[in-house]
């Protein structure tokens, strides 16, 4: 289907010839887990948990490979309440790649990957301007309403965390 008048090319050819997008193998657990922990701004899981996601939410998530080395990825899962959502967990790209498109590219590609989904979910705290910019900019090249609502408050997630703020898009239209 062509795209719609006035919305932007989502080719994004910036991201460079060699990186490419595909959903994760159980090894690249580990790849995931080193990334998430060398942000020094994401709530870093075990490396337990990376792995086990890599195994049974691969559908629902995607790595990005530049020169086969894993240098993104989107974690990601289908709402158990609301199947037609996909809740995305976390993302995170290497220093070294960021400011290209890799993310955005990453998050085209895992939401047209996952069949009957129609809507996007994703929690930012109001300090990750990335974060804030990188689904801003997902909603308005889709053409979908983004609504912000507090999911998770300070005092529910302890240790000084910043609220967690759900961002809510859709309709998505493919
Ligand atoms: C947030 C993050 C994933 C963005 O990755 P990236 O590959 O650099 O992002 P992209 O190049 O695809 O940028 C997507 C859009 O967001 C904007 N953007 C990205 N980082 C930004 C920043 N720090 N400040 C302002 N805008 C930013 C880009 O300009 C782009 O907008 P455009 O479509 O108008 O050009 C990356 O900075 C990162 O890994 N941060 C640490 C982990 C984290 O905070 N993850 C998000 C929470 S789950």
């Amino acid at each position: 289907m062509a795209a719609p008048a006035g919305s932007p090319d989502r080719a994004r050819p910036n991201i460079g010839e060699q990186v490419t997008i595909g959903h994760p193998d159980v090894t690249d657990g580990v790849a995931c887990w080193r990334l998430a922990e060398a942000t020094g701004t994401l709530d870093v899981n075990s490396r337990y948990a990376y792995l086990l996601w890599c195994r049974d939410f691969a559908a629902t998530s995607v790595v990005a490979r530049r020169d086969g080395e894993v240098v993104g990825f989107v974690t990601g899962f289908r709402r158990p309440e609301e199947p037609s959502t996909l809740v995305v967990w976390q993302v995170a790209v290497d220093a070294a790649a960021r400011g290209r498109g890799v993310a955005a590219a990453m998050l085209d590609a895992l939401f047209d990957r996952v069949a009957d989904v129609d809507h996007l979910e994703a929690t930012v705290t109001p300090d990750n301007t990335g974060s804030i910019a990188l689904f801003s900019r997902f909603a308005a090249r889709r053409g979908a309403q983004l609504s912000r609502s507090e999911l998770f408050g300070a005092e529910l997630l302890g240790s000084g965390h910043e609220p967690e703020i759900l961002f809510r898009i859709g309709p998505v239209h493919r």
